[in-house]
């Protein structure tokens, strides 16, 4: 049976070492990270996401606002704020919460955010160094970040000449992860829903991320023995055994089959959830060690 990568625990270490720096920017009296999460609209699962940012960001000892905006509001009031928060000497980090609504273009919002606030790692500024290969000044997207936090406790932090597999592209975990694994040395291969024989791809990696939406997709026999499974999805299924109308969460990999395989594989819930929002901490505190000079 595989090791199970037990994220919350990783997460944990990763938000106490959040404070202590937080506590040693106080001590030093260089003031107070500042995090700034924006919502627009009710979808219920960004609010579940971003209440507990904003939570976590407290817990750490951060100035922590959260903006709640209507569903309707338009780009230009939302670029409005975004303004006044780039110009904001308390705001450290500005995470602006996806999907956001129809009338709003997604990149342009995430452009206007100044690159050494944007704690998520989406301005093509943080984009381009992750892509050459700038890790000591990019801030690196929270997901794969995590992920990679993950791998590296089960596998050590060399992880030269592994073959990994990364199914899924987006550019918020797929395609950074890649570089992520790249910049690690690792033999990196994308797939994505036009790549064949997925299966079979699949069964080449060492270190196999599943990134795709789909639940349990991934199945047992797509992975090599002893592979390091690393599973991103957040799926909502309905669950009929738990009576009328229940739902279970369950990942992009058939975990009780892939356990009986992987080396090493993350539970969802558990695994990388909990690494995103413990990434958000990190990058935000270092970006007000670096404000404050
Ligand atoms: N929606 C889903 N994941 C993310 C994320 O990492 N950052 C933001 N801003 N929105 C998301």
């Amino acid at each position: 049976m595989a090791e199970v990568i037990d994220g919350k625990n990783v997460a944990a270490d990763v938000v106490a070492k959040v404070k202590a720096l937080t506590a040693d920017l106080a001590a030093k009296g260089k003031g107070q990270p500042g995090l700034a999460v924006v919502i627009v609209g009710e979808d219920p699962a960004s609010q579940v996401y971003v209440a507990s940012k904003s939570r976590t960001a407290k817990e750490c000892g951060f100035h922590s606002v959260q903006h709640t905006l209507p569903a309707q509001t338009t780009q230009a009031d939302l670029l409005k704020l975004i303004g006044t928060l780039n110009a904001d000497p308390a705001i450290h980090g500005i995470l602006v919460q996806l999907p956001l609504p129809a009338q709003i273009d997604a990149g342009t919002v995430i452009q206007a955010i100044a690159p050494e606030k944007d704690v998520d790692g989406f301005h093509f500024v943080n984009v381009g160094k992750l892509g050459t290969g700038e890790l000591d000044t990019a801030f690196v997207p929270c997901t794969p970040a995590g992920s990679m936090l993950l791998i590296e406790r089960v596998r050590g932090k060399d992880l030269s000449g592994l073959s990994a597999v990364v199914v899924g592209r987006s550019n918020i975990v797929g395609k950074p992860m890649a570089n992520l694994l790249l910049a690690a040395n690792c033999t990196v291969t994308i797939a994505h829903s036009r790549t064949k024989d997925l299966p079979a791809l699949a069964r080449t990696a060492d270190i196999l991320v599943a990134a795709v939406g789909r639940p349990e997709m991934v199945r047992g026999d797509w992975v090599k023995p002893g592979a390091t499974v690393i599973d991103v999805g957040i799926n909502r299924i309905p669950a009929p055994e738990k009576g009328e109308g229940k739902t279970r969460l369950v990942g992009d990999v058939a975990y009780a089959e892939a356990e009986k395989v992987a080396g090493a594989i993350t539970p969802v819930p558990g695994g990388v959830g909990p690494m995103t929002i413990a990434m958000l901490m990190a990058n935000t505190v270092v970006s007000a060690y670096l404000a404050a000079g």
